[in-house]
């Protein structure tokens, strides 16, 4: 029922797939439906209306949204007719990939938007709720997108994330972001400053800027001149109270020499990067289309390491690619053994319809692919622990978040992204020095120094 101050109150949960993106998207999409009433429910059981934010990148995580819509539709069934209405809403990759597909095997959906349409789910919203508005909208226009979404975003905690970046060339042959999130896209220097300067007046302490290709971002700057990457970066560090910048993901190709100089100039920058490689093989690297081998890896991650000896690399494995034979996988862990990383995802190559490598030759047996995932991850566990284990006995600065499990501790993150839990008062925000007692695989331990 309308208020007379205020328009009808209203809840929304959103369930978020996939990656940083559509976290991000996420928090813009509740944003965007805060001025309508919407406040977030701790539960679908409890929500007027459901968002999907999905994630269509494995043939895992887009079977799952099925399962959710047909979970969703029954809970709004069992509300009855004199139940509280829910709409279903399907957002994300799989929308933009499969959007028809889901109006038709899935009427109880009620709307269905891509990830480049989202600003304008109000309106859509609306509309839809008049029983004729479209349900079905994939338009790809990202710049449209951040010149229509709020300007004003609030702040949640000391961490944000900020996308700076969307979309992929690169077409390697396994993926489905060209075709999910569209043609590379910088928004300007100036839209991202704005954001990042609202969010640091707001507490945030450190912005994570995010992107399918975050390092080829190339954006205007209010002066017309295109800017890159590491020029984004160093105005970012100026901005008073932002401690910690970090991006993700980034391309190999894209590795430039100003921007790995860059990782040992600039103090805000942290030790910490995510660079997928996907395989050890040159030749199932060339398959891929990856447009690099591993000499060319090799040697951005040793320039990195003259520039910032203590930096913590991630990556991206794939295991099973068409046509990857035993050799090809041996190389992998040949190349990993040889890095050594702090953390790293692998994951067994899935068949994506649409994708060139989809109809390739030598497709690799589903039990292949999972004795080979079980080994690469027993190694990359490995050097997890190792890499943690190392952390013991030194002093770490600790970005600390908030407080712990039990009184008296702080929780935060180590600038190589580690969790670390520790004997402290809770000073959110600030940067404290920590002596690292004790590792985990996934997380450290430790006192105030
Ligand atoms: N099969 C398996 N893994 C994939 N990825 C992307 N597409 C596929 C696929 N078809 C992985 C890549 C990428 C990460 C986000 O997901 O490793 O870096
Ligand atoms: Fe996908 Fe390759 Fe683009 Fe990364 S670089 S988003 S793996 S096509």
């Amino acid at each position: 029922m309308a208020e007379p101050d205020g328009p009808p109150r209203r809840t929304l949960h959103i369930e978020t797939y996939g990656c940083q993106m559509n976290v991000y998207d996420s928090q813009r999409m509740a944003e965007l439906l805060a001025p309508l009433g919407y406040t977030q429910a701790g539960s679908s059981k409890d929500a007027d209306m459901v968002i999907l934010n999905t994630c269509h990148i494995r043939d895992k995580a887009t079977m799952k949204v099925f399962s959710e819509i047909g979970r969703l539709r029954d809970m709004r069934e069992e509300r009855g007719p004199d139940g509280r209405e829910m709409k279903i809403i399907v957002a994300g990759c799989v929308a933009q990939a499969e959007g028809a597909e889901i109006l038709r095997k899935a009427p109880a959906v009620d709307l269905v938007i891509g990830p480049q349409s989202y600003h304008r789910l109000p309106e859509l919203i609306a509309r839809a709720a008049r029983q004729n508005g479209e349900r079905l909208a994939t338009d790809f226009a990202a710049e449209e997108k951040f010149d229509e979404l709020p300007k004003a975003r609030k702040a949640d905690g000391v961490s944000a994330f900020l996308s700076v970046q969307e979309g992929c060339d690169k077409f390697c042959t396994f993926c489905v972001v060209p075709y999910t999130r569209g043609a590379e896209f910088s928004r300007s220097a100036g839209s991202i400053l704005e954001e990042a300067e609202g969010l640091a007046a707001q507490g945030v302490r450190e912005l994570t800027l995010l992107g399918q290709n975050v390092n080829a971002f190339h954006g205007r700057g209010r002066d017309g001149a295109e800017w890159s990457f590491s020029r984004l970066i160093r105005r970012l560090a100026e901005i008073e109270g932002l401690a910690r910048l970090r991006y993700m993901t980034s391309h190999p190709l894209e590795m430039t020499d100003e921007l790995i100089a860059l990782h040992g100039e600039e103090p805000k920058l942290m030790p910490y990067l995510h660079l997928p490689v996907q395989s050890g093989s040159d030749r199932i690297l060339n398959a891929m289309n990856r447009k690099h081998n591993i000499g060319v890896y090799r040697s951005i991650v040793g320039k990195l390491r003259a520039v910032r000896p203590d930096i913590a690399l991630s990556t991206d494995l794939i295991v099973g690619f068409p046509g990857e034979k035993a050799a090809d996988f041996e190389e992998t862990l040949a190349l990993v053994r040889e890095i050594g990383f702090a953390s790293a995802f692998a994951f067994k190559y899935s068949r994506r319809p649409g994708t060139p490598a989809a109809a390739m030759q030598g497709q690799v047996a589903e039990a292949e692919k999972h004795e080979r995932l079980l080994r690469l991850q027993d190694m990359l566990f490995a050097q997890q622990r190792a890499f943690n284990d190392s952390q013991v006995g030194r002093v770490l600065p600790v970005l600390i978040a908030g407080r712990g499990r039990m009184a008296g501790q702080a929780h935060g993150r180590s600038p190589y992204l580690q969790s670390v839990h520790f004997e402290a008062p809770p000073e959110i925000g600030a940067v404290a020095p920590v002596r690292i007692t004790g590792a985990s695989m996934n997380s450290l331990s430790g006192t105030q120094a």
